[in-house]
């Protein structure tokens, strides 16, 4: 099995030497060897796969599932707040802290633990050091960019030298001058260029079926937020929209998702699921064509809401000021219950079929957002209904990013 591809990333190595690269490739051998044995060290990280199409590798410690821990009795931990609500990227509805969340600061009390291991928190120094003269670019919906602003509030802490700076498509980003590190948000909530659709007069196949209006969803065309991005960044973080997908966004009747497929509709129509799954497909192949080769692609699962007592516009709400218990999450999440917030674990299905054979790397954030319907702006979000969606900027998502950091490290290293 031949080592991960050096990746342009990894900024800390030295670069022309080739008698110490020969060596770190026969390193890398031996460790990935090491690593496929069950004897490891209950602190490695995930390990991504070989690069060549086989599914990942994981390692004994999986991140993604375990506990929050309340961290008071560490102060090395519970000590400093990662940022405050000064950082000024933070979008107003998600700032728990200037709008006086009641549990706004209770809310950053608690670690995640993962079963049998440490995540470790991201070290911003460490972070824009191993990440000189690279760009990093988040691709996806507002949930995707609540991510980005976590990473950018962290980073800025430690470097304040920043210049606005957005590539092509881009929603926003910045360049961290000191270390020639760009992070970039490219806005889009299907990854697929998706706009509205109504029966043309002269007839077609959809409007023989009797379609009169709807979305038309092109499942292999990206859209143009991002189409460029797999040429210019180092690393791409993708995920397509959290509740986008879900059965009860487009009204099947009055709105109904119409899937095309170069250019024309696919017959008989989709249901989202499938249209999801062609999407997701096309998607794919498409960034492992664009991407430059030693590019690193991550794909985060989905982030769960917390809508008790209704949905989002049924005057549901998420008043909780604790983590849910396992049970708890259980009741809301499982799908056999079928709940308001099911969705998630919906997608994720197709998320991980379509994944499993791919060079992606998974960074599953879903079961430890799960219990987090505490860290919502809830009803300080500036809007007419609570936002059960996003997340308390500082909140749960630099624990996404903690991530991030930890599986680029394995990635890189
Ligand atoms: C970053 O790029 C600059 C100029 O291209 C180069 O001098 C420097 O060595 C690079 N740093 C790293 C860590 O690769
Ligand atoms: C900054 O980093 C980019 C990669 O993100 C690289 O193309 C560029 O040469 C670097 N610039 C300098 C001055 O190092
Ligand atoms: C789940 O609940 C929704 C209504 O909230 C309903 O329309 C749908 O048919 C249910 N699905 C299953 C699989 O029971
Ligand atoms: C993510 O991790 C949770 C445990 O927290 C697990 O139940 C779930 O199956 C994982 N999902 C994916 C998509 O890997």
């Amino acid at each position: 099995m031949p080592p991960p591809a050096r990746s342009p990333a990894a900024g800390v190595r030295r670069r022309g030497a080739l008698l110490p690269l020969a060596f770190l490739l026969l390193l890398l051998l031996l460790l990935l060897h090491l690593t496929s044995s069950p004897a490891r060290s209950p602190n490695s990280p995930l390990l991504r796969g070989s690069g060549d199409g086989e599914p990942r590798q994981r390692g004994p410690c999986d991140y993604a599932s375990g506990e929050w821990v309340p961290d008071d009795d560490d102060p090395a931990v519970s000590g400093g707040l990662r940022y405050d609500q000064t950082c000024r990227e933070i979008f107003k509805g998600w700032n728990c802290l200037a709008n006086g969340k009641r549990n706004g600061r209770e809310l950053l009390r608690w670690r995640w633990r993962p079963r049998g291991c440490e995540l470790p928190r991201l070290d911003p120094l460490r972070f824009l050091e191993r990440h000189r003269n690279t760009s990093i670019g988040f691709v996806g919906d507002s949930l995707n960019r609540n991510m980005f602003v976590s990473l950018v509030c962290m980073l800025r802490g430690a470097s304040g030298e920043v210049r606005k700076w957005r590539p092509a498509g881009a929603d926003r980003g910045f360049t961290f001058l000191r270390y020639n590190l760009t992070l970039a948000y490219h806005r889009t909530n299907l990854l697929v260029r998706y706009g509205r659709w109504s029966a043309s007069p002269n007839g077609g196949p959809l409007e023989s079926l009797g379609y009169k209006q709807g979305y038309r969803v092109d499942v292999d065309i990206p859209d143009q937020t991002w189409a460029e991005a797999p040429s210019f960044h180092d690393v791409l973080i993708f995920n397509t929209g959290h509740w986008w997908w879900a059965p009860s966004k487009f009204n099947p009747v009055q709105s109904p998702m119409l899937f095309f497929e170069k250019g024309i509709p696919v017959i008989p129509p989709l249901l989202p699921p499938a249209g999801l799954d062609l999407a997701l497909k096309h998607m794919i192949i498409f960034v492992n064509k664009a991407m430059r080769p030693n590019g690193v692609k991550l794909f985060r699962t989905q982030s769960p809401r917390h809508f008790e007592g209704g949905d989002w516009n049924e005057g549901g709400s998420c008043q909780r000021d604790k983590p849910l218990s396992a049970e708890e999450v259980e009741e809301l999440f499982s799908l056999d219950n079928n709940g308001t917030n099911v969705e998630a674990r919906l997608v994720n299905q197709h998320l991980v079929r379509a994944l499993e054979k791919s060079t992606f790397n998974v960074l599953n954030i879903t079961g430890m957002s799960e219990f987090r319907a505490d860290a919502h702006p809830s009803t300080t979000g500036g809007k007419k209904h609570d936002d059960c969606m996003h997340w308390c900027l500082p909140g749960p998502t630099d624990t996404w990013n903690d991530l991030l950091a930890a599986n680029l490290l394995a990635t890189e290293s």
